[in-house]
């Protein structure tokens, strides 16, 4: 029985595209396998700049800046508002690359609850000094909860604060056109919004990119975080061109995606099984505890399908098991779940 991959995050089936793949062959026999080096020390090709403009455009942002992985995000961002004595209002469970560019920036930190935009609110009230930061991940990707964003954005404009959403976990997976959690949750483009966005995860390919103003936007891009390591391979970029458009062009995968997602869902909720949330593709199934979820893991693992249990680094609840919904799952792969769920010990 071939092992069928119920985690992870290739939630449209873009991984093994054979269309991506075709894309990065052609490119590697005309630039090579790798950048080599950073964008300003000749890593940069047409494909870089032809992949910032189209996620520019696609976005709707003033302009886009590529890191070589989404995890450089936090520390590219808040590097540049070093020494300028601006606070961060966050949510306390942001993901491990935000805590690590706001400590490198030496930024204060303050934490709001779990996706509470009442308790921000309260927070921002008391306020004093320069306009702050508000930060959020706009899908928490353990649990697959979406962040409350136009109420956390309507607090942060009262006090003129600038907006960072790590949306590693919803581009190109949510929202009508793919646009993610903000188009999802109503927030358009705005100078004041800077959204985080992974390439290695609804896009199938490798990478990541920060969308914003043109004036911030070119400060991330001479930032260390961002200059000093090696930007995606050309032929990944030509992956991610091609990623990009099957995502503008083929809205009928994100309706196979939910689908398969509410179907999943619906086994698990008829044994008893309960997940977080039913937003996104993400299933944070909800166990007694930690050895209850492990054995799902195991029992999954029998009917060959993968959902492997381990500490999250970002999520502090112990008793959820994440698994995920993927557009390219065969009617035999959501039969073999069903059948799984069906014996799952409750
Ligand atoms: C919320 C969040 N942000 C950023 C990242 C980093 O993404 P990447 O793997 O593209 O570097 C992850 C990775 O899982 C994530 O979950």
């Amino acid at each position: 029985m071939t092992r069928v991959n119920f985690a992870g995050n290739d939630y449209l089936g873009l991984a093994r595209d054979p269309r991506l793949a075709d894309a990065l062959c052609r490119a590697v026999r005309e630039y090579g396998i790798s950048s080599t080096s950073s964008r300003w020390a000749l890593g940069w090709t047409d494909l870089h700049q032809k992949l910032e403009d189209a996620l520019a455009a696609f976005t709707g942002a003033e302009a886009a800046c590529i890191t070589g992985a989404a995890y450089f995000g936090g520390p590219v961002y808040y590097s540049v508002f070093a020494g300028s004595g601006r606070v961060v209002y966050c949510d306390e469970t942001v993901h491990s690359n935000q805590f690590l560019g706001m400590r490198a920036a030496g930024l204060e930190i303050r934490k709001f609850k779990h996706l509470d935009a009442g308790d921000l609110k309260r927070q921002l009230k008391g306020h004093k000094g320069p306009a702050p930061i508000v930060a959020a991940d706009g899908v928490y990707g353990i649990s697959g909860e979406v962040a409350p964003l136009a109420e956390m954005a309507e607090a942060a404009r009262a006090v003129g604060a600038e907006i960072f959403v790590d949306d590693a976990h919803g581009f190109g997976a949510l929202g009508a056109s793919g646009r993610g959690s903000t188009e999802l949750c109503g927030l358009a483009p705005a100078p004041d919004l800077t959204v985080l966005c992974s390439m290695s995860k609804a896009m199938g390919c490798n990478g990541g990119f920060l969308t914003g103003r043109k004036e911030l936007v070119e400060k991330f891009r001479r930032s260390a975080a961002a200059s000093g390591s090696a930007i995606p391979p050309p032929p990944i970029a030509a992956a991610c061109l091609e990623s990009l458009r099957i995502i503008r062009e083929e809205p009928e995968l994100r309706d196979k995606m939910e689908s398969h997602a509410r179907r999943l869902r619906a086994a698990l909720a008829a044994r008893g099984v309960s997940v977080v949330s039913d937003r996104t593709p993400i299933l944070g199934m909800v166990f007694k505890d930690e050895f209850e979820a492990a054995a799902a893991d195991k029992h999954f693992l029998k009917h060959g399908l993968v959902i492997p249990y381990f500490k999250y680094a970002s999520e502090p609840r112990e008793n959820l098991l994440r698994g995920a919904a993927r557009a390219c799952y065969t009617e035999e792969h959501l039969a073999r779940f069903e059948k799984a769920v069906a014996t799952l010990k409750r």
